[in-house]
């Protein structure tokens, strides 16, 4: 694509001109803006680049060692991966509201972004993966799903307070476009189609009390799930697919034995922009597949029920 291939030529030298001789930090999520910014600072800057990711221990399976396997083996970056599992977990202790989740969530996240950016030595620039749909949301609707995605916690919404330049690279740009240039910088199609992913995680999807093995459940059966939607190829047929644990237990019976124990919803969705949402017909006989292989190989989880509610008035998360 020669048009997106002399975009990026143009965006590496402005970045170069800018950043001269002093270091960028960018900080990762796992997710397609963050990856395609990383990526075009480290063909820019190469060595100048430092890149963040924390893991808060409510990502998805195989999360964190896909973010280093791309950028710290693929791209050799100057990657810190940040194990605030336990700090996360601890603050979430015992907290099952949905808005002080994300606001324990936001908090927490800055804080170890912060101290770890604090170790980065001359640093002076942070690197961005804001859209062009970003920036006009952030003028629109202050209760809107969009003002909240970017007040907390996406890696795009960290505080001036830092200190730091901002580099935006992507702002002109759309998803479409931005897909276009990880591929033509070589990221690879899975992380270019991978679904979006709530800053807050896992943990809005773990309803009511989050643990460490209440996550491994649910890490668990989101698993499952996408491993068969892509099996199927019906992975890219839906915007956003994704288990949510429940709180609270049903009856079953295995063998002889009566069971009580977990339940979760798949949800799977169609949607152009994510403000309004419409159920995936996803097959009956594919949702059953989904469900024998939870019930028959997740420990814990006797029950799986499909969402079919609509956005509005449901939404696309369940918290
Ligand atoms: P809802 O559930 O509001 O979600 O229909 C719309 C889109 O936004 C994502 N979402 C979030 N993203 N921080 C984020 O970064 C959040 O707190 C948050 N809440 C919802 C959701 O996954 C969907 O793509």
């Amino acid at each position: 694509n020669w048009k997106m291939s002399s975009f990026i030529e143009e965006q590496v030298q402005s970045i170069r001109e800018r950043v001269g001789s002093s270091r960028v930090i960018c900080g990762l999520s796992g997710g397609v803006d963050s990856s395609v910014t990383a990526a075009l600072l480290f063909k820019a800057i190469g060595s100048q680049l430092s890149c963040i990711f924390v893991d808060n221990g409510l990502v998805r399976r195989g999360e964190t060692e896909q973010v280093r396997k791309e950028f710290s083996e693929h791209f050799q970056t100057d990657l810190h991966v940040v194990d605030a599992r336990d700090l996360f977990l601890n603050q979430l202790a015992g907290v099952t509201d949905p808005q002080q989740k994300r606001k324990i969530i936001g908090k927490v996240f800055i804080d170890v972004f912060r101290e770890e950016a604090k170790s980065i030595k001359d640093a002076k620039f942070l690197a961005q993966g804001t859209l062009y749909p970003d920036v006009i949301e952030s003028g629109a609707n202050p209760d809107g799903p969009a003002a909240t995605i970017k007040s907390h916690h996406n890696v795009g919404g960290l505080p001036a307070e830092l200190g730091f330049e901002l580099i935006e690279p992507l702002r002109d740009l759309f998803k479409d476009e931005v897909r276009r240039m990880g591929l033509e910088l070589g990221l690879p199609e899975k992380l270019i189609w991978r679904h979006p992913f709530p800053g807050p995680g896992l943990a809005v999807r773990c309803l009511g009390d989050i643990t460490a093995q209440r996550l491994e459940t649910l890490r668990a059966v989101d698993a499952v799930f996408i491993e068969e939607l892509e099996a199927a190829g019906l992975y890219r047929e839906v915007q956003q697919a994704f288990a949510v644990l429940l709180p609270l237990q049903t009856v079953g019976v295995m063998g002889d034995a009566r069971t009580y124990e977990d339940v979760v919803a798949l949800r799977a969705v169609n949607t152009d922009n994510f403000m309004t949402a419409d159920w995936s017909r996803l097959p009956f006989d594919f949702l059953q597949k989904v469900s024998n292989r939870v019930i028959n190989s997740v420990r814990g989880v006797n029950r799986v029920v499909y969402d079919i509610s609509s956005k509005p008035p449901s939404t696309i998360e369940w918290e």
